[in-house]
């Protein structure tokens, strides 16, 4: 019997991880969490279904290729037992007509030491990802005896759910950001929402991203379920999209962290850090101008890097700026062509989901 699980946060060394896989994607169908994800003038617009299958061989193709490139670097990979996705949910409190994807762990599984949550995630189409990572978590239960398999109370996900006409595509930019501003998102406080995916691990410091994905009543759990943690309820108001916070605000070791320009953490957390002698540098700007095609996320994925150790970065090979910087900032960069992947769920962070870090539960802002 041996200890399988244990991760306090994104940066020591990487042990252990699971990859995500691309096949069966779906583009599901609009529902009130994403239908204003999808840009009006996108192809995606109105049309739901199985993704072309020559984009899900590629992206698999780069996952593969990621998972060869840890394995080469003494990391154990393992990869999840994807679904047929093209298959309707139904609950007794809602129907949509197709589910998602397992690519991004990230969004689903939360690790917390040797614990593994299985997230409260508000997308219906979302609503039965975390079974593809039912036969590995199931594994890691049953070699290691101290690892604490959990998962957050199930939401039912009813229309009380969600604000209706929260979306709609006349609203601009501008307004938008006053709704980032002003903590007005799609998701209701009617019961626990989460992604994995908005929640920043430093230690004993939890930085919980309040936005589209994530609300308060869930930072409330966190408080509860983990009494000895601090957590941090934490916006960014340039963003018009607040999902994840692998874009946004990412540590790269001990006291460096990288933030998005466009969306600068307000004033009063940054004491946070600041007291405490971390420096947060503005990231590189992406070298692309916008996404690949059919992708939900922004042009920012550029930051959503897989750090494996305080001196080591894995980072999208076509983004130059960022591994400019990275290096400007004393990391190794290992280069990899990962942009196939980016519209199944994200960047090289998203893709994966720790399970052994080596290290400690560390007091980083005592
Ligand atoms: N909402 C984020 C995705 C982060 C992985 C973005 O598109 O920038």
């Amino acid at each position: 019997m041996t200890k399988i699980v244990n991760s306090w946060n994104d940066f020591d060394p990487l042990k252990h991880v699971i990859v995500g896989r691309a096949d069966h994607s779906c583009v599901p169908p609009e529902e009130p969490a994403t239908s204003e994800k999808v840009p009006i003038d996108s192809p995606m617009r109105g049309m739901w279904g199985p993704r072309p299958l020559e984009t899900v061989e590629k992206a698999n193709a780069q996952l593969d290729n990621l998972a060869r490139v840890l394995e080469e670097r003494g990391v154990k990979v393992d990869r999840p037992s994807p679904l047929q996705w093209n298959q309707p949910v139904i609950t007794p409190d809602f129907r949509t007509g197709s589910m998602m994807t397992c690519m991004p762990p990230r969004d689903t599984l939360l690790t917390i030491g040797n614990e593994i949550i299985e997230a409260a995630m508000s997308f219906r189409c979302r609503y039965w990802e975390y079974l593809a990572f039912r036969p590995l978590l199931s594994q890691y239960f049953n070699e290691d005896p101290e690892f604490l398999w959990s998962q957050a109370p199930r939401p039912r996900l009813s229309d009380k759910s969600y604000k209706h006409n929260y979306y709609d595509e006349r609203i601009s930019l501008e307004e938008r950001l006053v709704r980032t501003a002003n903590k007005d998102f799609v998701t209701t406080e009617e019961e626990i929402l989460f992604d994995a995916a908005d929640v920043l691990r430093l230690g004993k410091d939890l930085f919980i991203q309040h936005g589209l994905t994530t609300n308060r009543k869930a930072m409330e759990w966190f408080k509860r379920k983990y009494p000895d943690f601090r957590i941090h309820a934490v916006n960014f108001p340039g963003d018009p999209y607040p999902i994840h916070i692998d874009a946004t605000f990412v540590p790269l070791r001990p006291g460096l962290i990288i933030n998005n320009p466009h969306r600068k953490l307000p004033e009063a957390q940054r004491k946070i850090f600041e007291k405490n002698d971390w420096q947060i540098v503005d990231a590189a700007m992406p070298a692309h101008k916008e996404p690949p095609p059919l992708c939900y996320s922004s042009v920012w994925l550029s930051m959503n890097c897989l750090v494996l150790d305080h001196k080591t970065v894995i980072v999208e090979a076509s983004e130059t700026n960022q591994l400019e910087q990275m290096d400007k900032l004393g990391m190794n960069v290992i280069p990899i062509h990962f942009r196939d992947a980016y519209a199944f769920g994200g960047g090289l962070h998203c893709s994966t989901a720790d399970v052994y870090r080596e290290g400690t539960c560390e007091d980083y802002f005592p």
